[in-house]
């Protein structure tokens, strides 16, 4: 059956659900605004999802994702110690947070301001930007796989491609309640994001450069994520579980709880650290690196606090694919370490990302050799 098929022992019709909650364009804060007190049933989780929300899932919350100072990144004796860090973190986690990296507090907390205004706007204004077009310039919805995915998360995005150029949106087209802000944070997360390619490469022998050679930061998402106050937190999830499609992602977020790293068994909590950025590899990293850096699975509890959380998510991605195919870098192949994923093509990638919900198979199982 389709995931989003009619349940045909209850009569409900999930489809019909769903439809008219994406055409109604108000997304999870309308629903929320609306004054209801229980959540509609195409929010509820599957059994075996609900099962992972019990809490005391994680015995291991004593071990935090690492914590990663930058201060000092250019200083001879601390960068190979802050290499090493990163190197394991990428490897052991696939997440960690980077403090001191440069980015005022004031651009944070203003970036997150102007997400969240442009999410508490009338839903009328925000209603026309309501789209599910993935690759148009800039667009407002609720869960971007809601047609394929067996059920729907709380949340709502805006989302804005800052680069490459031809695929961009033209800045006049941003709404002015966040234009000024996602433009400069496309430019401090590339920054964050460059630097911490830089190290990843040393991590493993590479050209400092080469990952910024190789365009993986030339093409960049701006997305403003916004998880209302969700009135049972116990049947649903704020986003599902998934791993990022792309290179690596740059996270910021307002100071509430609810995203959640998998590590061995366990759902592990990220801590919001104040002034911190998250830092996750993606898929592509993950092949390209020959499996040295990990994409690993992660996901975002419903908010159960009356206040919002907010998150900006920057992902970068390739930008220069013409007729390219990537795959492990031929320097970290050898006889001892041989390719553990195909190449791919640009087609491959996005043919893959659009046909399937967040959480099912990731396009490193695809390429698996
Ligand atoms: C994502 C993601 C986490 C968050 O958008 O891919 O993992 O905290 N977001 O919003
Ligand atoms: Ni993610």
């Amino acid at each position: 059956m389709a995931a989003a098929g009619t349940d045909s022992t209850s009569g409900y019709d999930r489809t019909k659900g769903i439809k008219e909650f994406d055409q109604s364009k108000y997304g999870v804060k309308g629903l929320i605004d609306s004054g209801i007190e229980s959540i509609p049933r195409i929010f509820v989780q599957p059994p075996e999802t609900l099962a992972t929300l019990k809490p005391c899932q994680s015995q291991t919350n004593a071990t935090d994702i690492p914590v990663i100072d930058l201060q000092n990144i250019n200083s001879e004796p601390h960068r190979p110690k802050i290499v090493e860090q990163i190197k394991k973190a990428a490897n052991e986690w696939g997440f960690f947070q980077v403090i001191n990296h440069g980015i005022p507090g004031t651009v944070l907390e203003e970036t997150i301001q102007a997400v969240k205004s442009f999410h508490e706007q009338p839903a009328e204004t925000k209603a026309k930007y309501y789209s599910r077009e993935e690759m148009k310039g800039m667009l407002y919805a609720s869960n971007n796989d809601i047609y394929r995915s067996k059920a729907a998360t709380w949340h709502d995005y805006l989302q804005v491609w800052t680069a490459p150029e031809e695929q961009r949106a033209k800045v006049e087209d941003i709404p002015e309640i966040v234009r000024k802000e996602s433009v400069e944070w496309d430019v401090c997360a590339k920054k964050v994001a460059e630097d911490v390619m830089e190290l990843l490469c040393e991590g493993i022998g590479l050209e400092p450069s080469k990952f910024k050679d190789l365009s993986l930061s030339g093409s960049r998402m701006f997305v403003g994520v916004y998880y209302p106050y969700c009135p049972q937190p116990d049947l649903t999830l704020g986003l599902t579980s998934h791993t990022d499609p792309g290179v690596i992602t740059v996270l910021l977020q307002n100071q509430l709880p609810g995203l959640q790293v998998k590590h061995g068994e366990d759902w592990v909590d990220v801590k919001p650290l104040p002034g911190a950025l998250t830092i996750n590899i993606a898929d592509l990293m993950q092949i390209i690196s020959n499996g040295e850096y990990n994409s690993v699975q992660h996901r975002v509890r419903a908010n159960s606090c009356k206040e919002p959380r907010i998150s900006v998510v920057e992902f970068l991605n390739i930008g220069k694919w013409q007729d390219c195919e990537y795959g492990p870098l031929p320097e970290l192949v050898s006889a001892e370490k041989p390719p553990r994923y195909r190449r791919f093509t640009k087609d491959d990638f996005f043919h893959n990302f659009f046909s399937k919900g967040l959480d099912t198979k990731s396009f490193i199982d695809k390429l698996k050799l």
